[in-house]
């Protein structure tokens, strides 16, 4: 099925392959049962994002103390055409996680004043997300189109089509990379780098490290939405696997790791108590204080960047930095 570009009917130039569906919930139950039985305990940062998931994220980039996004807004907001420019006959953009795709805006305008026009392939693992955002940039924007993926990134990135022959630009934002293990990373990169030909390039967002009252309030905002985001984790698995978390029971914990160069997300047991997942046939219990891992999120220093994209056939063109040097935005060439 091929895309109309400036067709007046914005659904007409959308297509949304829902891959997340397939396997979804066999592998929900899997990884919760793998997860909640293992010492410690721990889940998986994918399931935090599911529709209310996703709108919960959006509000933590709206809290004072979560200052990524806007470092990053502010970044993308004074250098996009710079950023646009080095990749000048750009028709496809990539987006791994694009969440409510709204600091994309300033790269797509960008593009779209360069070229005229523009295909957009956001990959997210919420299918509510992106198909929300993907109307509202289709209402925006009338010479786009949008080819979208509901999946994990893995598993889009073996989905997506073979690039033509036009250049295109891949953007992994938000510090998005920071969920992963160095090693994930790198396997990630590796798989991004085999989509693209060489003068293509990847611009990576990645939260620097910095002081640790700063980042240890940016993941436990005072208004307590982090801690609605994280605990409906919990409420994702009450709801799918008929589970009877208490949800008052648990407290966000995010402590930063300075030896690891990373904050660490958990939810703490407030007493002992026993949880039932009855999908799961599985009955775990809890001590006082005892805590699942929910998430870690890697912080950087731009030297630790050169060299990911070193080891993963890239090579790191140019840095910007927010005006107070809280985030990077770091642009990759295809080396060779
Ligand atoms: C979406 C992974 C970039 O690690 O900053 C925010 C997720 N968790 N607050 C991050 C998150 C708690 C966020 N990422």
């Amino acid at each position: 099925m091929a895309t109309q570009p400036n067709s007046p009917d914005p659904r007409s130039r959308l297509i949304i392959h829902d891959l997340a569906q397939r396997n979804g919930h066999a592998d929900f139950a899997r990884d919760i049962r793998r997860g909640l039985t293992s010492d410690p305990k721990h889940l998986f940062p994918k399931y935090l994002y599911d529709e209310l998931g996703s709108r919960l994220f959006e509000a933590i980039c709206q809290v004072d103390e979560y200052y990524l996004t806007r470092a990053e807004d502010e970044i993308l907001t004074n250098h996009a055409d710079e950023i646009v420019a080095s990749t000048p006959n750009c028709k496809t953009l990539i987006e791994l996680g694009s969440g409510s795709a709204e600091k994309t805006r300033k790269i797509i305008e960008a593009l779209i004043r360069l070229r005229g026009e523009l295909l957009f392939v956001p990959v997210d693992i919420s299918a509510s997300a992106l198909e929300e955002s993907s109307h509202a940039l289709l209402d925006s924007y009338s010479s786009l189109r949008i080819d979208a993926y509901a999946a994990d990134y893995f598993q889009a990135l073996e989905a997506l089509p073979a690039r033509d022959e036009s250049p295109a630009l891949v953007l992994f934002l938000g510090s998005n990379i920071g969920n992963f293990e160095q090693n994930e990373a790198i396997d990630f990169l590796r798989a991004i780098r085999r989509l693209l030909r060489k003068g293509d390039a990847l611009l990576l967002g990645a939260d620097l490290k910095k002081d640790r009252a700063t980042l240890e309030a940016a993941y436990n905002d005072s208004l307590g939405v982090t801690r609605s985001f994280i605990v409906n984790e919990l409420e994702h698995i009450n709801r799918e696997l008929d589970a009877n978390f208490d949800l008052w029971a648990f407290g966000l914990r995010s402590v930063y790791n300075e030896s690891l160069g990373r904050v660490e997300v958990y939810l703490e047991s407030l007493r002992p108590q026993s949880v039932v997942i009855g999908r799961l046939d599985l009955t775990t219990d809890f001590k006082a204080g005892e805590r699942i891992h929910i998430e870690n999120a890697y912080k950087f220093d731009p030297e630790d960047l050169r060299k990911i994209g070193e080891q993963t056939g890239f090579q790191l063109e140019r840095t910007w930095l927010d005006r107070r040097g809280r985030f990077s935005s770091n642009l990759f060439r295809v080396s060779e």
